[in-house]
């Protein structure tokens, strides 16, 4: 079935035994120093075991110039390294190492005014402008680069990927948006690439002949002016005759809208993989697709159709590093598939500045060290009060650690908040999650008892050895006259279909549930205002799900009103107030609550008092995201 995918691929000296690529992912687990730490080598382990064929390390910074995690660019790091190479060697997997320069998104360089970037022109992401490279610059960090090559050879790394996609330093000599110099690096796009043919050229002199080069570039830089795939096709000979010998085609830059480097969960598998094969016609060397794969059987697709000869699964083995050994077993249905949230992932990593890689439905990534290792010593009789992400995933983890589990669950349905989140557009994945974690349950041997109420007195009769309690939050309602009129409900009626679409709506509140919850209205034809009390949404459009749902909201014509509160609801009148100003909206047939919700604990006194040891998690202590909700609940499964 998957034969292709399975298949060997040999590259100059470098033998793989299958198309599964592990793409990079800078992950911060690494010491402070750029030197590869015990968290790193845990990381790669668990990645390694999933029997990819090829795994590509995180960034290696070429020069401290712009090196924004581990380091290359000294002999010091080559110990460490080799501990790296050593133990993806010992799972089977061949590994290049990616080379890296970030040039203008180098943060703490340009903070010190020592970053480097084609010309002077200012970081999108950060608005600050690197110092123009001079020619000597320009020497210098091509040396570093063949440096770091040789330093990866030292390593025993197979191979090695120069990192010229998503905006860095080689992107940045590509682009008309950061490349503004009127030398010979500069002007045409062809001079433009000049830069990136010397690096891969001057890589392959101090490599040899017999090394592979594998070469990552945006085959589109996918920003307001910025190049198209035909552009790079047209530089495509000279990259080859350099040395390249696999082009990598990822996409975009993390100045591109929507994050669509790692594209969110609006993009299905291998939406990227045209301009793969654009690529492949116009080259004689293997080509690997990248983007939203999560499934083999697509990329074994990818294949069989000549869009590219390998496939990268990067945030997929974040979520379940297992999942090509459950693919070879037939199991198919045991894979958890990466929803392309980014919460744990390449947003924590941009946006919460210092955080290391997580995965916000793989509570052990980038905490393998954490993870116990062995069942339980003691099992456990162990109460889990809630059947949401936090409870779920706490139920699992204690189950697979031996303990003896009951998951009580008040209402007739699994899945909390995402119960009712899996109906909004693109975000069926997320049932289909919830749909894996309740498999799980059964597989692990979970007692579960849904439409059963956990009373005080439960606990003070049957005394459980340990309890979890993940009982979620529930609604906030504000205080406006009006709310019981006939037209008020909340989200969640309507995103269970308890209520039909109105057909001019007004939805109190525009955080995520409000701006979800108008995303599901619009497309079954309602008029929406959106009613806010905060100056702006908290739905951030850096975000790659955030840009798109405030697209689609846009585009629907959707009304937002900010800085603005609901002073009443009287029939088909609501009375909006901004500014010390009343305005009447007439004509509104549903009000629908969103605003916010708070944690729900009504157990916890009695587990106190009863003295049962307990962990509350999740939004039941405070409400928060998905990520926080089962990180919580498998950490309190692994202190049991
Ligand atoms: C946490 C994270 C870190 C990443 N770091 C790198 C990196 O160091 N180098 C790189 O070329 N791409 C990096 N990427 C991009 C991925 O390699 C990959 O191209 C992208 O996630 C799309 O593939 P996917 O949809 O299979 O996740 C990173 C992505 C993530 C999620």
């Amino acid at each position: 079935m998957l034969d292709q995918l399975l298949s060997p691929i040999t590259i100059r000296n470098m033998k793989l035994d299958n198309r599964c690529v592990m793409p990079p992912m800078g992950t911060n687990l690494g010491n402070r120093d750029g030197t590869v730490s015990e968290k790193n080598l845990a990381y790669i382990k668990r990645r390694a075991e999933s029997g990819v064929g090829l795994i590509i390390s995180e960034i290696m910074g070429v020069h401290p110039s712009g090196c924004v995690g581990l380091g290359i660019y000294d002999d010091k790091f080559i110990p460490g390294l080799k501990q790296m190479v050593d133990v993806i060697h010992q799972a089977g997997s061949k590994v290049a190492l990616q080379l890296h320069h970030a040039g203008r998104e180098a943060f703490f360089q340009l903070k010190k005014g020592q970053a480097l970037g084609p010309s002077a022109a200012a970081s999108f992401i950060y608005g600050i402008p690197p110092k123009e490279m001079t020619l000597e610059d320009i020497r210098m960090i091509i040396q570093a680069f063949g440096d770091g090559a040789v330093r990866s050879q030292a390593a025993g790394a197979d191979a090695v990927e120069i990192h010229a996609a998503h905006g860095y330093l080689l992107t940045q000599f590509l682009s008309v948006h950061a490349n503004q110099r009127t030398d010979e690096y500069g002007g045409s796009f062809k001079d433009r690439a000049r830069f990136v043919i010397e690096v891969i050229a001057e890589v392959r002199k101090r490599v040899g002949a017999d090394y592979p080069i594998l070469v990552r570039i945006s085959a589109e830089e996918f920003i307001k002016n910025g190049y198209s795939v035909e552009d790079v096709i047209s530089i495509l000979p000279d990259l080859v005759a350099a040395g390249t010998d696999v082009i990598h085609a990822s996409i975009g830059t993390h100045g591109s809208p929507g994050g669509i480097t790692s594209a969110p969960a609006e993009y299905e598998a291998g939406w990227n993989a045209w301009r793969a094969r654009k690529i492949k016609e116009a080259v004689d060397i293997p080509v690997i697709a990248v983007g939203r794969f999560t499934d083999p059987r697509a990329a074994e697709a990818v294949i069989a159709n000549g869009d590219a000869d390998m496939v990268a699964f990067g945030r997929q083995i974040l979520a379940d590093p297992d999942f090509l050994n459950k693919a070879r077993a037939g199991r198919f249905e045991d894979i958890r598939q990466c929803l392309a949230c980014n919460q744990g992932c390449i947003e924590r990593l941009m946006l919460e500045m210092g955080s290391s890689v997580r995965c916000a439905i793989n509570p052990e990534t980038g905490q393998e060290l954490l993870v116990p290792r062995k069942p339980a010593e003691t099992p456990r009789q162990v109460w889990i009060v809630g059947g949401g992400p936090a409870g779920l995933t706490a139920a699992v983890e204690s189950a697979k650690l031996g303990h003896q589990v009951t998951l009580f669950e008040q209402s007739n349905q699994l899945g909390g908040q995402v119960f009712f989140a899996r109906q909004v557009p693109f975000k069926k994945v997320y049932g289909d999650w919830i749909d894996w974690l309740v498999d799980q349950l059964g597989k692990t041997g979970v007692t579960v008892r849904t439409g059963v109420t956990v009373t005080d007195e439960m606990l003070k009769v049957e005394k459980p050895e340990v309890v979890i309690l993940a009982t979620g939050g529930q609604k906030s309602v504000p205080a406006i006259r009006g709310m019981d009129q006939p037209s008020v409900c909340d989200a969640w009626q309507v995103l269970n279909r308890e209520k039909p679409a109105g057909k001019n709506v007004v939805i109190i509140g525009a955080g995520l549930i409000g701006m979800e919850t108008a995303d599901f209205l619009v497309d079954q034809g309602s008029r929406v205002t959106l009613v806010e009390l905060l100056k702006q949404s908290p739905v951030l459009r850096i975000t790659g799900h955030g840009y798109q749902l405030h697209k689609r909201l846009r585009d629907a014509n959707v009304q937002f009103r900010f800085s603005t509160t609901i002073s009443g609801i009287e029939g088909d009148q609501v009375t909006l107030s901004c500014d010390n100003r009343d305005e009447v909206l007439d004509g509104v047939d549903q009000v629908v609550l969103a605003a916010g919700m708070k944690p729900r604990m009504e157990l916890k006194e009695t587990l106190k008092q009863q003295g049962i040891r307990h962990f509350i998690v999740g939004d039941a202590d405070q409400v928060r995201r998905i990520i926080e909700a089962t990180e919580e609940g498998a950490r309190a499964a692994w202190d049991i």
